[in-house]
């Protein structure tokens, strides 16, 4: 986008898209691109809500500078540099406008973009910053979702919540207003397994916030902005809930024993009722994987012996849900050797941020012999009467 857009009288969109970035963070595959967005808030005095990602500093200013406005304030609801990377650009253009945000978030934008101390208005959680001529933005702390210093700005005025990183999306398009809910909800649920999962219980509690002011825009500064939001607030109840009612086997095979194993184990849970998704881990992204974690009550890791440890892919499947901490009750590793090795020792010690119940290990050698299939068929037994 080169220009600004309006959200509706005095709001206006003035955030960048990036269609062409292939991966966030080196790690989250980005279909559609991804944006970041920033707002403009005209009351008699102005407000800017966020920056954008440094590469993108020019073409956003170029934006707020289209709208021929002075800037008094930027907000800014969370320090991390896709969102702040612009500041150090801004105050420089505007030298009398003031960063408006949390102390802690202060602290964190003079340690990442050696920004001065005085430019910064410290705001309270529960605060408010009046623009005049009816524009009151209040301001409502939203710690881990997913820095300790998120926060969130709503304009009760117009009924808009600013909520920067949650319930965004990495969906870059020219049109302001989520229009595909199905397609949002996909983009969302990507975002959601690999950004705000791991801190699930912060996510619920910032619903609560959601909840009580009842905004009917939420514009977050990544994707579409929502103006008919139930969707994806009913999306975020599920996904932050209890519940978790899936069966997910990961698994990765060299020689077909591991491949074997796995569908012993799928037919007996199968015979105790519990129908089991199953992915192989070499055809399966891990953007992927993270949403099949979001609901999962039970994952079993499947791995071959490689050189004496687990399969790398299965060690990264490792590394991944325990970056993700996903609501699991039940994990089992299992696994095949044909000389010795440690395999499933080593994927056990890559998983200490979740307490799960742990199954004993299952560690056949070589392809799965007539002996080696019952003790499969008990090991998937015991693991569907943990579940059940
Ligand atoms: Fe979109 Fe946490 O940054």
């Amino acid at each position: 986008m080169k220009t600004s857009k309006v959200i509706t009288e005095n709001i206006f969109a003035v955030g960048v898209q990036d269609k062409d970035r292939k991966l966030f963070d080196a790690l989250i595959p980005l279909p559609s691109g991804t944006s970041y967005n920033s707002y403009v808030v005209v009351g008699k005095k102005i407000a800017v809500i966020d920056s954008v990602d440094p590469l993108f500093v020019d073409e956003w200013l170029t934006n707020i500078q289209g709208l021929k406005v002075k800037p008094d304030y930027i907000i800014s609801n969370h320090a991390e540099q896709d969102h702040s990377g612009g500041l150090p650009k801004f105050i420089q253009t505007y030298p009398d406008a003031e960063i408006v945000t949390n102390a802690k978030s202060r602290d964190l934008l003079i340690s990442l973009l050696h920004l001065p101390s005085e430019k910064f208005l410290i705001i309270e959680d529960n605060s408010t910053l009046d623009l005049g001529g009816g524009y009151v933005l209040e301001f409502y702390f939203a710690p881990w979702v997913h820095w300790p210093e998120t926060m969130f700005t709503f304009l009760p005025c117009k009924n808009i919540l600013f909520t920067c990183d949650y319930l965004g999306t990495h969906y870059s398009s020219d049109d302001l207003f989520v229009r595909d809910e199905q397609l949002i909800s996909d983009a969302a649920k990507l975002y959601y397994s690999k950004v705000m999962m791991p801190y699930r219980a912060q996510s619920r509690k910032a619903l609560d916030i959601i909840n009580l002011l009842k905004p009917l825009i939420i514009a977050p500064s990544h994707g579409q902005i929502y103006d008919h939001p139930e969707f994806i607030l009913r999306n975020y109840a599920d996904w932050t809930s209890q519940n978790s009612e899936d069966t997910l086997i990961l698994y990765v095979s060299m020689h077909n024993s591991v491949k074997k194993m796995t569908e012993l184990i799928r037919r007996e849970l199968e015979m105790q009722d519990i129908t089991a998704r199953v992915l192989d881990l070499a055809e399966t992204s891990s953007g992927d994987i993270s949403m099949a974690l979001i609901n999962a009550r039970a994952v079993l890791l499947g791995t071959p012996t490689v050189l004496g440890g687990a399969h790398p892919t299965a060690a990264f499947a490792a590394i991944l849900i325990n970056a993700l901490r996903p609501k699991i009750s039940t994990l089992g590793f299992y696994g095949s050797f044909s000389w010795g090795g440690k395999a499933l020792e080593q994927l056990s010690g890559l998983i200490t941020n979740i307490k799960p119940e742990i199954l004993p290990p299952l560690l056949i050698k070589g392809q799965p012999l007539p002996e080696d299939e019952i003790k499969i068929g008990a090991w998937a037994r015991e693991a569907a009467m943990k579940m059940l």
